[in-house]
């Protein structure tokens, strides 16, 4: 035997046999800058694009990178998986015709947040005649093309999913309705946010101090969205679970740590606006704002608060802001790691930002905790 097995006609991956035909570039890494990532000519959508696999993607969903340059628009588009789109720099529009053939056009700029309902036919406009648009897609063409594996279908299909496109014009004006959640933040639907940085969020203290947040369900779709925002001088309660939440920095700065559980040490990345990351199977990781400002991230990930599409996404949902000694996945302030906080405490002094855990908690729990 050796490892040098030739397989034919099995382990086939239709979904990254279909990016390799695309022809655009396709980056594989932890953590990305979406400012940076470099795109080609895409001839399915006349724009640029590139395929951003995160290591901790999971099977279902990913990221497209689309690229509108000066004065650009992509070619009519329409498919049968689902995409949430995050504007990561630029301004410009998108025409979406729905089932009744009634075209709605709404303007997009930085950290806007849209989802086009399933199948229906889309373009997409630079507004500007002298700077590019970065739009990153979530998708699960993962899950579409692994599953059904025939591309004429997923792309040439004229069904049209009236349902998804919500109950009247204002889900593509910024408008929406607020769905009372069973627990945790309340959820709004729509399909269109202007600026996730600047929609109102909602307390939600039991995921750390100064916690708000609030749930999406884009284009009454599968795919997951929130947005969290950690005050100044705050960092949020580590914690864990499966793959495929695709974390994207919207506003501030900061770093989050990675470990798996026994390790010595921890994984740091630093980050802010357009970078995204993706924490992979269970590894612990915990967010900290070390800057000026408040931050603000937009996760998104297969099974929305809506349509969770997984007993195990269901569960995380339920237990989320449960302690992991309560057969939850979070960890309390009193039990973590106090290098987790004396670590923080060295970044903010070297920002000039002052620790405001204190008015949240009872800060010195967070100096005696034992070192893992
Ligand atoms: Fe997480």
């Amino acid at each position: 035997m050796t490892d040098q097995v030739e397989y034919t006609g099995m382990l086939y991956e239709p979904y990254l046999d279909w990016c390799k035909g695309e022809g655009i570039p396709m980056v594989e890494e932890f953590c990305v800058d979406l400012h940076h990532v470099e795109t080609k000519p895409w001839a399915r959508t006349g724009a640029l694009g590139a395929f951003v696999h995160l290591r901790g993607r999971g099977d279902f969903i990913t990221i497209n990178l689309h690229e509108l340059p000066p004065g650009g628009q992509t070619a009519p588009q329409r498919h049968l998986f689902e995409e949430v789109f995050l504007v990561i720099e630029g301004h410009g529009s998108a025409v979406v015709e729905t089932s009744a053939g009634n075209r709605h056009s709404f303007e997009w700029g930085p950290n806007s947040l849209f989802a086009v309902p399933l199948n229906a036919r889309y373009q997409l406009f630079n507004g500007s005649g002298s700077a590019p648009a970065r739009l990153a897609s979530t998708n699960d063409l993962p899950l579409k093309m692994n599953l059904i594996h025939d591309e004429d279908f997923i792309f040439g299909t004229d069904w049209r999913f009236e349902t998804r496109e919500g109950p009247d014009k204002s889900y593509f004006e910024g408008g929406g309705n607020f769905v009372q959640a069973l627990r945790g933040p309340e959820m709004w639907e729509t399909n269109f946010v202007p600026d996730v940085a600047a929609f109102e969020l909602q307390n939600w203290a039991s995921r750390g101090a100064g916690s708000t947040n609030i749930q999406f369900c884009l284009a009454d779709g599968n795919i997951h969205c929130h947005c969290s925002e950690m005050s100044v001088g705050t960092y949020k309660k580590g914690h864990r679970h499966g793959p495929d939440f695709h974390v994207f920095i919207v506003a501030g700065s900061g770093h989050s740590l990675f470990w798996h559980e026994g390790d010595a040490d921890y994984i740091r990345l630093d980050w802010g606006h357009g970078s995204v990351f993706a924490p992979t199977e269970m590894i612990y990781h915990q967010h900290f704002n070390t800057c000026p400002d408040p931050v603000r991230y937009v996760a998104t990930a297969m099974g929305s608060t809506r349509y969770p599409f997984s007993a195990e996404k269901k569960a995380i949902k339920m237990g989320v802001d449960v302690n992991v000694d309560d057969g939850g996945f979070q960890i309390e302030y009193e039990d973590q790691d106090r290098r987790i906080h004396e670590l923080y405490l060295a970044e903010l002094a070297k920002n000039g930002v002052t620790c405001r855990m204190g008015e949240f908690m009872d800060e010195s729990v967070l100096t005696r905790g034992a070192a893992e």
